[in-house]
């Protein structure tokens, strides 16, 4: 169904450059190509996980699409109009069924307003004027995420980690966006109560019949939670897939080495031989051709010479790799992967 269903978020050819000044001094910093002629849809109803390593452009490409962050070259549809290229109070305007959920979305709480209060003040901003009704709706939405209706007397202070997550849901589902972009959810939770939170996310999405934008770098969560996966490096889109697909046979280097990092992922320990040498470049300073190559186990020169786009190595799968097709067929031939053989599998399918 997933796989067929239109797309509510286009994104084709989109670039964003940052920079220019920062900090309290506004000194002048090199621009920084954050994301790199990025194209992905977003489907009515999925769960499409963006994962990556930290600074390689998930929260500015969640920020762009949102209307937050401008871009500097490509085009964004939202359920099939254009809202790229517009001032910012109307980009953010044209999006306003898109919300963005950032890490810790419980501590932009106001400490001094009681729950209730502040859920109320968004319906406040969106018109909706009778008090009476205003109360049911923070009632219903606090008793959607799991949560007393009664809490709504209490203030943030009161709360747990989960509670709060809880509760910066709330007040976002309660303006009824159609996509959340999900910018680590969960961090900085204990296990188990990420665990909720993930569930929590699973029963929303069917209850109000949401897409997801889920940003995040655990792999055992994203192959758990997720319909389909893109995976960032440097600004860029280097693999994209079905869940299953994607995790069955990776077929990017940058892919495997993640997977082979990720220690819950189904129930492997991590692996200690898999090297990745280094730091990612600075995206001032991407290296020509695979921004990948100075870290990757089998890259050879020639992967200097193009940047490589995506190619389709299954339906549903499309990586970009100089390499990919050989590597993807024969990855027991490379004697950096050979404690991996595919088909590495997937958590969540298997
Ligand atoms: N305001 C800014 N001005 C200049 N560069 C920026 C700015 N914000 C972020 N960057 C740079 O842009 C790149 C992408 O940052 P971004 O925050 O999108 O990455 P991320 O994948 O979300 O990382 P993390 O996992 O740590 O949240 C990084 O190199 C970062 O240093
Ligand atoms: S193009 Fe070359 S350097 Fe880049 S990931 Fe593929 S094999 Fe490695
Ligand atoms: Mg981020």
């Amino acid at each position: 169904m997933i796989a067929t269903a239109p797309p509510i978020v286009s994104v084709r050819d989109l670039s964003v450059l940052l920079g220019g000044r920062r900090g309290f001094l506004r000194k002048p910093v090199p621009p920084v190509a954050a994301v790199k002629e990025v194209s992905l849809d977003l489907r009515e109803g999925e769960i499409l996980a963006l994962v990556g390593e930290s600074g390689c452009g998930k929260t500015t490409l969640g920020r762009t699409i949102l209307g937050l962050q401008r871009e500097s070259a490509g085009e964004i549809q939202f359920d099939g109009a254009a809202v790229s290229g517009l001032r910012p109070d109307a980009a953010r305007a044209a999006r306003r069924d898109i919300q963005y959920v950032h890490q810790d979305a419980g501590a932009a709480l106001d400490p001094w307003w009681s729950i209730g209060r502040t859920l109320a003040e968004g319906l406040v901003i969106r018109g909706v004027r009778n008090a009476a009704e205003r109360r049911d709706r923070v009632a219903e939405m606090l008793a959607a995420v799991g949560l007393d209706p009664a809490s709504a007397r209490r203030y943030p202070h009161e709360f747990s980690g989960g509670q709060l997550r809880r509760v910066a849901l709330a007040r976002i589902l309660l303006l009824r966006p159609r996509v959340l972009i999900l910018d680590e959810p969960t961090s900085g939770l204990d296990m188990s109560v990420q665990a909720t939170v993930l569930n929590l996310l699973l029963e929303l999405r069917e209850r109000f019949g949401l897409t997801y934008l889920f940003i995040s770098h655990d792999l055992s969560v994203v192959a758990r939670l997720s319909d389909r996966v893109a995976i960032m490096y440097l600004g860029r889109i280097v693999e994209t897939g079905a869940t299953k697909a994607l995790f069955d046979r990776p077929a990017h280097p940058y892919t495997r080495i993640l997977m082979a990092a990720a220690p819950r992922l189904a129930g492997r320990q991590a692996a200690e031989a898999l090297p990745v040498r280094g730091d990612p470049p600075s995206p001032t300073a991407a290296p020509p051709g695979c921004a990948f190559l100075d870290r990757c186990p089998i890259g050879e020169p020639g992967c200097a010479r193009r940047v490589p786009q995506l190619i389709a190595v299954g339906s549903e799968h499309r990586v970009a790799c100089h390499l990919a097709s050989r590597a993807a067929n024969d990855w027991a031939s490379y004697g950096v992967f050979a404690g991996q053989t595919a088909p590495v599998g997937a958590a969540r399918h298997g």
